[in-house]
């Protein structure tokens, strides 16, 4: 078999066959080499050697590549600090006491956590659906989705089976009753095509050290822009959508003062729920 890149780039392959990239992904040389570099370079030169431009064409590259990889629009995309990060932003934009989430209960607890949590601040109900080995996941997943759900969450390649879910056919069964998507494609991008607009997926989230050989500490969020537009994030900075350094918007992430979408924060909270005092800047 061809090999996609050159295995002298990773020391593990002149010792054996490296089989564990869903576990801990390796990083090749040339990549490594590169951030050790740019480490090097800012902790001992800041911004003698880096340009205003340089810092934003840090993340904005990355984001560009990012939305190739995930099929998704450049300004759905944000660059956050691992899958629990993103997916705890997911399950407080999309939580309520009156919402129903559906997960895999074996799902990696990344994708599943994040949901105990807002049982717990705000009362969503959890409705838990078993990856069978003689199941369909796509069907067990779709057959569960009942007029009270509000949210299913589930990675799209489960990593304890390998099972995987026909996204598509999953957000369009979810669609009937109004219910949001949120996908994990940790096990899944970087090995198998991701197509988030084809899907048409509310949100993805994409940890960085499995099959994007990327170190801890670095994870992709994608929100679809009718769902950015339409709950304010629940954390915001610069690593997340923003307008761009030519000033051009790119992004519903945040309103300009006098948007329609920009609108004050609710001072009475859905019972029990604590949101934020404030959103963003601007809102208000
Ligand atoms: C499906 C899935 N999602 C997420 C993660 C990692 O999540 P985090 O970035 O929160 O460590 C893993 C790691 O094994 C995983 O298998």
């Amino acid at each position: 078999m061809d090999s996609l890149i050159d295995p002298r780039e990773y020391a593990a392959l002149s010792e054996c066959t490296y089989l564990n990239q869903a576990s801990l992904g390796l990083i090749p040389r040339a990549s490594l080499e590169a951030s050790v570099r740019f480490l090097n370079d800012v902790a001992q030169h800041g911004n003698l050697r880096l340009s205003d431009q340089a810092e934003a064409e840090v993340l904005d590259t990355l984001r560009t590549a990012a939305a190739g990889l995930l099929g998704a629009p450049l300004a759905s995309v944000a660059v956050v600090g691992g899958a629990s990060e993103g997916l705890s932003q997911l399950a407080a934009m999309l939580s309520s006491a009156d919402g129903e989430v559906i997960l895999v209960p074996s799902d990696f607890p990344s994708v599943t956590y994040p949901w105990l949590a807002a049982r717990v601040r705000c009362g969503m109900r959890i409705r838990r659906v078993p990856d069978r080995a003689t199941d369909d996941l796509t069907q067990s997943l779709a057959g569960a989705i009942g007029a009270r759900t509000t949210v299913v969450c589930a990675s799209a390649v489960q990593y304890a089976t390998g099972s995987r879910i026909d996204v598509a056919d999953l957000v369009a069964k979810a669609r009937r009753v109004g219910a949001r998507v949120v996908v994990g494609v940790t096990q899944m991008a970087g090995a198998v095509p991701v197509a988030m607009a084809g899907w048409g997926a509310d949100a993805l989230v994409c940890s960085g050290y499995k099959w994007l050989s990327a170190p801890g500490g670095v994870a992709l969020l994608a929100v679809a822009e009718d769902l950015a537009a339409a709950i304010p994030p629940w954390s915001a900075g610069k690593a997340v959508p923003h307008r761009s350094t030519s000033g051009r918007r790119n992004s519903p992430w945040p309103p300009a003062p006098g948007d329609s979408s920009c609108r004050p924060c609710p001072t009475a909270l859905p019972s029990g729920c604590s949101r934020p005092s404030s959103c963003w800047p601007g809102s208000g």
